[in-house]
């Protein structure tokens, strides 16, 4: 097991393994079928795994990453700056296009072409018939901005604050404040956001 655990591939591999475990045991016991539902199922929890990957990364930047900077001495600073923060953004802004992507699959499967467009205008043609698109198309629009952020606004600040690209110390300054004040602005809009998601569901 140790053996296992010591290789992260080998772990994320058991992992996935052991979801098909239970999707045999779940055909086997209340006779899953691979319809139109299993596949949105797929979909939906795919996309759910994407956000947690995609959030809690956004998390530890905001909860952990950013507020201890000052209290890490000069010295060490590069092994955040260098190794730390680079290998989070990589996970952090391909989590985000694959939460973005899996979402929109996810539209597609349990509400169709027309209800999807319809909660992509907010259910404004139709009346605001719906209270479930409704809220499932705001918790997507907030979500659509926070990934827009990332890909737009604080991936090339950040390329500038790390120094992936060239450039000077004032304007790496500037970019690494633009970076944060957009990272914060999402942290804000998950919660909202986070709210509508679960909550459609359970609506009209
Ligand atoms: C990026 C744009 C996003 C789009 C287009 C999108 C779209 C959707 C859709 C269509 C649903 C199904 C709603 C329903 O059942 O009626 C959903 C559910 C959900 N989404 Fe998103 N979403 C996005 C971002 C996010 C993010 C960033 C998270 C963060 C973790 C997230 C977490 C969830 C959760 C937890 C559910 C509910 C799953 C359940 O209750 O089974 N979504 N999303």
């Amino acid at each position: 097991m140790a053996g296992i655990l010591q290789s992260l591939n080998k772990t994320i591999i058991a992992g996935i393994a052991l979801t098909i475990l239970l999707l045999i045991i779940m055909s086997y016991s209340y006779g899953l079928s691979y319809d139109h539902t299993f596949w949105a199922t797929i979909s939906r929890y795919l996309h759910v795994l994407s956000g947690i990957m995609w959030i809690g990364l956004l998390w530890y930047f905001n909860f952990v990453q950013i507020p201890n900077m000052p209290n890490i001495p000069d010295e060490q600073k590069p092994a955040i700056g260098k190794v730390i923060a680079p290998a989070a953004l990589f996970w952090f802004r391909w989590s985000a296009l694959a939460t973005l992507i899996t979402g929109l699959t996810t539209l597609a499967l349990y509400y169709g072409h027309q209800g999807a467009i319809n909660t992509l205008l907010l259910t404004i043609p139709s009346g605001f018939d719906s209270p479930r698109n409704l809220t499932i198309g705001i918790g997507m629009w907030l979500a659509i901005i926070m990934a827009y952020n990332v890909w737009m606004v604080i991936w090339p600040n950040q390329k500038r604050a790390l120094g992936i690209v060239e450039a000077d110390a004032e304007t790496k300054a500037k970019s690494a404040r633009t970076a944060m004040l957009f990272s914060r602005t999402n942290t804000m809009l998950s919660i909202p956001m986070l709210l509508a998601m679960v909550a459609a569901q359970n609506l009209a």
